[in-house]
């Protein structure tokens, strides 16, 4: 669609919010892992406007902070201690010429000149409470108004719950006469099911006229931007509605029940737009997806699990379910189970899960495992290399095809500092190993079962230190007389050495520790 680049968009961000009845600004709190106000500065920076504006004042800083972080290059015009959206307009567009004509002045352009730097042409007005409006939808708003060559177009939509919103009044003849708001409106005027969206197009000109006639003397004693519709059809100018085609898109946010709504319905059009470019979201209702996440096609979702921030998955990949993963990039054909994870990378055809915590820094090569119970943090785990089961790795260095044995822990922490642990390619590490970082194990190299390793182990050496096992022959019968410990010992052992099952000879136990790596891990 080919539509006039608007003058600005001007972005009303001021108010409290108060029906949220919260220490966060109503637009800095987040659907789809966006502040409602990052949503309406996405949709605005779509029409790629001359200037955007957004006014502020509740929260002053904090607002302005964040809409500079979304659009460095947005102008924060301030609202004064005079209420409403009427007055936020006025001094958003003030903003607006005034900026424009002191870098005119500061260029020594002649007066004239300079006044004539002040806005001209469309300028769209949206609220940062409507998060599901998008560009499109202010495209076609945009459009409508070039084409109905009007000088006012309000937005509004026909809906089954009024209430709250300001009500479109027409005239006999059907075209719009005003706007009522909740508050000030008649049992009649209640009734009418066509509500103001709080989006507009204005010829800047016609808004700086009427802008001026706005009054306090209504219910809220604001001043009403939805006022300026009945004062420019009285001063002659061309105004008119475009209406929505899908209400649902210009429902606004006032409190947390809306919030949630509103969250909702954004989520299940991203997973409708992730399904319809080839992604199997298996259950949609149990699924939630960031607008910033990216998913390839022929990638699967599985029931319970959330994607958020600069996620990723690759084709093939498998993911969930029940999992909760935030910027974490999982490679092709890798699979993800039952994990919370965040800024991680996970390699091609790697698996993970299920019961695993990947923190911060975790970057596992392609075809390696983070299994069961085992909690990962800046660690660098190689190709191929397998941290199956309950373990903990932390600040380490893993090369590849390693095998860590279950249980084992890298002691990273020595009560003051964070220390580094590397471990080499083709190493095999016993279970139950203590790791105490600094310390490297080199390539090749094994470790006993149950080892605590403080010095290095060099390259195709077996590190072990545990003590020899001892064999006390009777000790339970000695010791623990009378338990079932006792009495299970004494059915096996019979007098005269054969115990009862045809055994000889009692159970030995090997002394050498260095044997049980050999078992599968
Ligand atoms: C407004 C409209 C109402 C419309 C509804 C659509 C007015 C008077 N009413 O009502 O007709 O149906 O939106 O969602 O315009 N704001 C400021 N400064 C202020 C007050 C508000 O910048 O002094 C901003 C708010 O931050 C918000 C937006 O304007 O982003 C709308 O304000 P809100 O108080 O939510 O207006 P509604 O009562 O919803
Ligand atoms: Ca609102």
């Amino acid at each position: 669609m080919s539509v006039t680049r608007p003058a600005a968009v001007m972005i009303l961000a001021a108010g409290e919010g108060t029906r949220m009845k919260s220490s966060t600004p109503k637009v800095l709190h987040c659907i789809g892992g966006r502040s409602l106000l990052h949503h309406a500065i996405d949709a605005a920076q779509g029409l790629d406007p001359e200037r955007l504006v957004v006014v502020v004042r509740h929260a002053r800083d904090e607002v302005a902070a964040h809409a500079h972080e979304a659009a460095p290059d947005a102008l924060m015009a301030d609202q004064d201690d005079i209420p409403g959206t009427g007055r936020a307009v006025w001094c958003g567009l003030t903003a607006l010429d005034a900026t424009a004509m002191a870098a005119a002045a500061a260029r020594g352009l002649a007066r004239e000149d300079v006044i004539s730097m002040q806005a001209t042409g469309p300028i769209v007005v949206t609220s940062a409470d409507v998060p599901l409006v998008d560009t499109q939808l202010l495209e076609t708003m945009l459009a409508d108004h070039t084409a109905g060559g009007r000088a006012v177009t309000v937005m509004t939509a026909r809906v089954d719950d009024a209430t709250g919103y300001g009500r479109i009044v027409h005239d006999a003849d059907g075209a719009v006469a005003r706007i009522v708001e909740h508050k000030d409106a008649t049992q009649d005027e209640r009734a009418i099911t066509e509500i103001n969206a709080g989006l507009y197009v204005f010829d800047a000109a016609t808004l700086r006229e009427v802008l001026g006639g706005l009054d306090r003397d209504n219910a809220q004693g604001e001043l009403y931007l939805t006022d300026v519709i009945a004062i420019a059809r009285a001063a002659g100018k061309q105004v008119g509605a475009f209406v929505a085609p899908d209400p649902r898109a210009v429902e606004g946010v006032n409190d947390r029940v809306q919030l949630a709504a509103m969250g909702a319905a954004l989520n299940r059009a991203v997973l409708d737009a992730w399904m319809r470019s080839g992604v199997t979201i298996v259950d949609p209702a149990t699924t939630w997806i960031d607008v910033t996440v990216t998913l390839e096609p022929d990638s699967t979702v599985l029931p319970g699990t959330q994607l958020h921030g600069t996620t990723a998955v690759a084709t093939g990949a498998v993911v969930g379910p029940d999992s909760t993963l935030t910027d974490v990039t999982i490679g092709k054909d890798a699979t993800v189970i039952r994990t919370h994870g965040s800024s991680s990378t996970i390699g091609e055809g790697a698996t993970v899960g299920p019961f695993s915590y990947l923190r911060p820094g975790t970057v596992l090569g392609a075809g390696g495992k983070i299994g069961a119970f085992v909690e990962t943090k800046n660690a660098n785990i190689g190709a191929h290399s397998k941290v199956p089961h309950l373990s903990y790795v932390g600040d380490a260095t893993i090369g590849e095809h390693s095998n860590i044995g279950a249980s084992t822990i890298f002691v990273n922490y020595d009560g003051v500092n964070k220390n580094h642990t590397t471990v080499g390619d083709h190493v095999r590490i016993g279970s139950d190993n203590s790791l105490i970082a600094p310390v490297t194990i080199g390539d090749g190299a094994y470790t006993g079962a149950g080892a605590i390793i403080r010095r290095d182990v060099p390259s195709g050496a077996l590190g072990r230190n545990s003590v020899p096992q001892q064999v006390i022959e009777g000790w339970v019968a000695s010791h623990r007389p009378g338990t079932e410990s006792a009495e299970a010992a004494a059915r096996v052992k019979q007098p005269g050495g054969a115990d009862a099952r045809g055994r000889s000879e009692p159970i030995s136990f090997s002394q050498d520790d260095a044997g049980s790596e050999r078992g599968k891990q």
